[in-house]
């Protein structure tokens, strides 16, 4: 703990504004850490990263609603202000933006932000509505803390490219960063929604990322249908009784399309869910020569 680290916390636009206008007023850089709260290993690294490439960092708590379908877990996603606050004090974070649904969304809210093209594949297909819901709030936090960089999980691999696009196509003043997958060390990758498993289920989830490696051990060994990629990696997942598979696929790391023959920048993506009880999604991204 960092005795002399002193975070605030704001929910309101107007307090974010006043801090990042002070800051500016001296000329600091601004980066910002948009998260969902719950925070892990995995947003650690994206603060620390922030932290080290900015002078001030600011980290957005916000279960967006928009985001989520009707039938999805808004409701019970996984809250913990005071353990996060510590988290974000400790990575160096300067100010944490925690709204109320109502701050973002006034009854009369009428405006979106939807990229065509992109989300019409992977979790954009299985998720409808959920990349309109992520681009609005993302766009909205953008335009209240207007940071020099923001910081994105690559285990949202789409959401990364989908964002990546938003910005170039709306010129967004805002340099959009990429970050590694952080994973337990037994291999599976870092999500709020593991906090769904039981034990058991969570011992079962690691025939998800064993898959994907297995995947990415195919392609470095020479293998470039696409098709017998995605069979083997359904055909490893399919041992385990518990596992629904929501979609295996590997596209164009840029376009999200499909592809027959792995070849450039590709992406292998995976949504599963576990025993009813959780839709897990991880990846890998892959320059073949
Ligand atoms: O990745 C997330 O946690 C969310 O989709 C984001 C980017 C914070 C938008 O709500």
């Amino acid at each position: 703990m960092n005795e002399l680290s002193n975070i605030k916390v704001v929910g309101t636009v107007e307090a974010v504004r006043d801090f990042v206008k002070a800051c500016r007023k001296e000329g600091k850089s601004v980066g910002l850490v948009p998260t969902m709260g719950y925070l892990h290993e995995g947003h650690e690294s994206l603060i620390k990263k922030s932290v080290a490439e900015n002078d001030v960092t600011v980290v957005s708590i916000f279960v967006n609603p928009m985001q989520f379908g009707p039938k999805e877990d808004l409701a019970s996603y996984p809250r913990d202000l005071e353990a996060d606050t510590k988290l974000c004090e400790n990575a160096g974070a300067n100010l944490i933006f925690h709204p109320e649904p109502s701050e973002m969304y006034h009854d009369d809210f009428a405006s979106y932000v939807d990229v065509n093209g992109l989300t019409n594949a992977l979790c954009g297909l299985s998720r409808p509505g959920h990349f309109r819901g992520v681009c609005t709030v993302v766009t909205k936090l953008f335009n209240i803390v207007t940071p020099d960089r923001a910081y994105f999980g690559e285990k949202d691999a789409q959401q990364l490219a989908v964002i990546k696009r938003m910005v170039a196509d709306l010129n967004m003043d805002i340099k959009i960063v990429g970050c590694p997958i952080i994973r337990e060390e037994d291999g599976l990758a870092k999500s709020s929604r593991n906090t769904y498993l039981s034990p058991m289920s969570r011992n079962e989830s690691l025939i998800i990322s064993k898959s994907i490696f297995m995947g990415k051990k195919m392609i470095e060994d020479g293998e470039r249908s696409a098709a017998k990629v995605i069979q083997a990696i359904k055909d490893n997942i399919n041992t385990s009784a518990i596992m629904d598979i929501d979609y295996v696929e590997i596209v164009n790391g840029l376009t999200m399309e499909s592809i027959e023959e792995i070849k450039g920048d590709i992406l292998c993506a995976v949504a599963v869910r576990v025993n009813g009880d959780a839709r897990l999604i991880d990846n890998f991204m892959m320059t073949v020569e």
